[in-house]
């Protein structure tokens, strides 16, 4: 029996999503799958494409630049962890760039590009041992996974994490500019017509405002282990 499952973890933005879904990919060995990492990839494309610098329904240009997109995740064994690559060019860097980050909820909101990434993204759940994390994980692209998590945090907090973490980089923003963009995104992220963000009714909900990665990991570890217990008793629903 396979016993792997998919792990669906949605949340706001810095939330820790990616923190939580990096430890369980070490630890059970499964891939993982950075959904925002994605939408970064086309907000970058349409960068270079210069989409923003006439009206947006100059989408329509760039649909076409969608059709042959290919997105691989490769393990750096340098820097320990998985990086995007887009049409096989490693981006993981620049997608993280202000830039990127300032224009990706229009990106988000587009129809044609999330069922684009809906389709691609269903795929890498085909042999399950998967995490994948983003917005819409449990509510549209793995409705019936086996374990979803939703992640919230006070926005302060967020928002002192992802300063911290900006500096460290040596990224010159204020932290009044990223508690912005932070709030720009979740409202972006809840008010958005399709897909959303938004608790499903069989998530499990971590807030992490007070408490520590460790902490949240063995919490999900310990879900994990009473989901394959009952997978293996067959009172798994
Ligand atoms: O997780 P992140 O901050 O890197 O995501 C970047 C943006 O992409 C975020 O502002 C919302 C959007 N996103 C989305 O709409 N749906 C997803 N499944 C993942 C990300």
């Amino acid at each position: 029996m396979n016993r792997k499952i998919i792990i669906a973890i949605d949340g706001y933005s810095a939330s820790g999503k990616s923190t939580l879904a990096k430890d369980l990919s070490n630890k059970l060995k499964y891939t993982y799958i950075d959904t925002g990492a994605m939408y970064r990839s086309i907000t970058l494309l349409a960068i270079r494409k210069k989409i923003f610098h006439s009206d947006l329904w100059n989408i329509k240009n760039f649909l076409p630049f969608l059709n042959n997109i290919n997105f691989q995740f490769q393990w750096n064994n340098k820097l320990n962890k998985t990086e995007i690559l887009l049409n096989k060019e490693n981006v993981q860097s620049e997608i993280r760039s202000i830039k990127v980050t300032n224009k990706v909820s229009l990106i988000a909101r587009i129809p044609e590009i999330r069922e684009k990434l809906t389709v691609i993204q269903r795929n890498f759940g085909n042999k399950k041992g998967i995490v994948m994390d983003g917005r819409d994980i449990g509510s549209n692209i793995f409705p019936k996974s086996e374990l979803k998590i939703f992640m919230k945090g006070s926005i302060d907090v967020r928002s002192h994490r992802r300063f911290e973490y900006l500096k460290k980089k040596g990224k010159k923003i204020s932290y009044e500019e990223v508690k912005k963009n932070i709030f720009y995104r979740d409202m972006m992220d809840l008010y958005r017509k399709i897909s959303p963000l938004k608790k499903s009714t069989d998530s499990i909900e971590i807030d992490n405002t007070f408490i520590s990665p460790e902490k949240q990991l063995n919490i999900v570890l310990q879900l994990i282990e009473n989901i394959r217990f009952c997978k293996k008793n067959k009172n798994y629903i």
